[in-house]
């Protein structure tokens, strides 16, 4: 080989030599290999001239050249859904390799070579496969679709959302479902809520908007999120789902009733994704040019009607298939009946809200169809399947405005920094502002604009429609502290159990006893069949013969918590 080098060549050999020798004699030998192979690869082979080193020193007077740095990135996306046999094997940086299975070895029998650049690549790669899981709603399946608004007349009425501002436009959004509680390998039939997590990429940004598939939630405290989390997944010391700590927490945090109730009904099975409705929760404001507004929460109807599971068929499904849900999404996707719902929206005026009966950003609370009207809006369809489940739906990224901190950090820890880059979560309009840098930067990092707020190179700043003081408006009072529970709070679990049929109570009931009768300590049995009986007494005593105790009569209000250390406990019954 050597005796076929030009010049030139042995120089950039020499180069390469010698750096590999201050690094090491004793692996010399091994790295030269590796240097020729790397000089290969760069295009330093015979005959061709490597950078820096034409005899010629002069500079040439003008060479015309320039390369579109997104060349590869744009070929990259474009060649990824060829099908095999219209590529060729690579490694990773594209050159073509002759076999997946070619290594280098010591003899036919020998072991692999670590030196062998094609093995280390194969590996280093799939060591780093996994990206964290969401630290909740881990388990999911989704795919992407259209958003179409139907009531442009109402919705102009009360936001100047473009998204909602003309009949007949279609948005294009990706939707990802959830369990809640499991690992991203569960069972995707177990009993838990459902999230709803659409994307819209609107002609102004990308709109988040996290749904589950029940119109309350555990809390309305978010700090409480990662103590009612944590009990819902694994005891630290057995690694098992613990039925006392599951139900410890939610005796001890009573404001939850409704959504337990909602979730050992059947409705917490529900069949697949496709038979839910969603429901925003929170509640949003919806602002127009003036700067009025008013508070909203949507709602998603299936439209093909709810349809659940009883406990022994979840039971059994989640056995024999425990990826029923998402097969279920995907396959009726694939044959073309697409799965739709109608978005509805619920509107009440600030006046209106200062009388309701319930605090109106409670997330525990309900806002009924009957106190206020809901009123369709638009419609949406999942007409196309992911091509790719980890590109397209694990690094979708949600970032719901309304929980300011939580979401957006857990994508910049699960995903990096540069997530909104990622093609499943790129907005479609452009993005310009000073944030940049940072690993897996690919998108050009806005180029050669300012990275500071310059005077000399101004960027537009849109301006506010209306004027931002007068915007906020805070009121108090409705409840003293986010957690402490009061008779109120037992109005929505009331309403629940009497809206269900006889069927649909005996199975609430029986759903409840399978589990809570699991819980081995009886204090924690107790109170939460006693928060039952405070619901309903039928309901109470049925539960409280279920899991063999005993109900104490509660009164309430009750403390902030069931810890002894706040205001009113004196007034409770209840103790932790
Ligand atoms: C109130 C306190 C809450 C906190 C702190 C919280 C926090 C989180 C976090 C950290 C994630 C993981 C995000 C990810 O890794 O991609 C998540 C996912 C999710 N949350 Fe929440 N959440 C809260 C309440 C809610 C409510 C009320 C809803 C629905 C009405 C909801 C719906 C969802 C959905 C649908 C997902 C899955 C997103 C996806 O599919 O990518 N969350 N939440
Ligand atoms: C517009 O909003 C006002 C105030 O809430 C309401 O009275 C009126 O009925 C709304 N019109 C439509 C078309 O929704
Ligand atoms: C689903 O469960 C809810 C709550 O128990 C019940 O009201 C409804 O009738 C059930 N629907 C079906 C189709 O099973
Ligand atoms: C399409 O797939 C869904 C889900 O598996 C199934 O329920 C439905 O019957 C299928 N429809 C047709 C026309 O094959
Ligand atoms: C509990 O409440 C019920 C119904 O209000 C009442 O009949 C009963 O006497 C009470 N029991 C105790 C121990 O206070
Ligand atoms: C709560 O505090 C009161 C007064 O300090 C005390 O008498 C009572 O025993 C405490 N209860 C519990 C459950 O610790
Ligand atoms: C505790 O109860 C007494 C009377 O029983 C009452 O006067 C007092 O206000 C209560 N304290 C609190 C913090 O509610």
């Amino acid at each position: 080989m050597s005796e076929s080098f030009s010049v030139k060549q042995s120089r950039a050999w020499v180069a390469q030599r010698h750096q590999l020798y201050l690094l090491s004699n004793t692996a010399s030998s091994l790295l030269v290999v590796a240097s020729i192979v790397t000089a290969v690869y760069a295009g330093w082979y015979p005959g061709v001239d490597a950078p820096g080193l034409r005899r010629d020193t002069s500079p040439p007077s003008s060479i015309n050249f320039q390369y579109a740095v997104n060349t590869g990135l744009n070929l990259q996306e474009q060649t990824s859904e060829l099908p095999a046999p219209d590529v060729s094997f690579t490694t990773d940086n594209g050159a073509p390799y002759p076999h997946p299975y070619q290594y280098q070895r010591i003899g036919s029998n020998g072991p692999l070579l670590l030196q062998d650049y094609h093995l280390t690549e194969l590996f280093g790669a799939f060591d780093r496969e996994r990206i964290p899981e969401r630290v909740v709603h881990a388990r999911g399946a989704g795919a992407h679709g259209y958003f179409e608004v139907t009531n442009a007349d109402f919705c102009k009425n009360y936001t100047m959302m473009d998204v909602f501002s003309e009949n007949g436009l279609r948005t294009p959004i990706t939707i990802r479902f959830s369990t809640v509680g499991g690992e991203s390998g569960s069972a995707d039939e177990a009993r838990d809520p459902r999230g709803f997590a659409m994307k819209f990429r609107t002609r102004k940004g990308i709109l988040d908007l996290v749904m589950n598939n029940t119109p309350v939630f555990f809390i309305r405290d978010p700090a409480k999120f990662p103590h009612f989390i944590h009990t819902q997944k694994r005891n630290p010391a057995t690694h098992l789902k613990d039925k006392d700590m599951f139900w410890d927490y939610l005796g001890s945090n009573p404001e939850s009733l409704y959504q337990v109730m909602r979730l050992f009904s059947d409705l917490g099975t529900p069949y697949g994704f496709r038979h839910m409705n969603g429901w925003t929760g929170h509640t949003y404001r919806w602002v127009k040019q003036d700067g009025s507004w008013v508070y909203v929460k949507l709602f998603a109807e299936s439209m093909q009607g709810i349809q659940n599971f009883t406990n022994a068929d979840a039971t059994a499904i989640q056995g024999s298939n425990p990826d029923f849900a998402t097969q279920d999404l995907y396959d009726s996707i694939q044959n073309g009946t697409y799965p739709g719902w109608t978005m509805y929206a619920q509107v009440l005026t600030p006046d209106q809200a200062q009388t309701f009966k319930y605090n109106v950003l409670d997330l525990t609370k309900d806002w009924g169809f009957d106190d206020v009207p809901p009123t369709e809006i638009g419609n949406f369809y999942l007409t196309q399947n992911p091509v790719n489940y980890f590109a397209e739906i694990e690094q979708a990224a949600s970032h719901p405005h309304t929980w300011l901190f939580s979401y957006s950090d857990t994508q910049r820890y699960r995903l990096g920094v540069n997530h909104m880059q990622i093609p499943v979560n790129a907005p479609i309009t452009p993005v310009a502002n000073f944030e940049r840098d940072g690993r897996m930067n690919i998108n050009g990092n806005q180029g050669s604009r300012p990275n500071y707020l310059s005077t000399l190179s101004q960027i537009e700043l849109p301006p506010r429609p209306y004027v931002d003081e007068t915007h906020q408006q805070w009121t108090g009072g409705a409840v003293a502290a986010l957690s402490a529970v009061n008779e109120v709070d037992f109005d929505w679990p009331r309403r629940f159990w009497q809206s269900l049929s006889e069927q649909d109570q005996q199975n609430l009931i029986s759903n409840v006893v399978g589990h809570l009768g699991q819980a081995p300590t009886v204090s924690v049995r107790e109170r939460m069949a006693s928060l039952f009986a405070h619901v309903y007494p039928t309901l109470g005593q049925a539960i409280a013969s279920g899991v063999g105790v005993q109900t104490t009569n509660l009164t309430f209000p009750d403390g902030p918590t069931w810890f002894n250390i706040t205001i009113n406990t004196n007034s409770s019954t209840l103790f932790y």
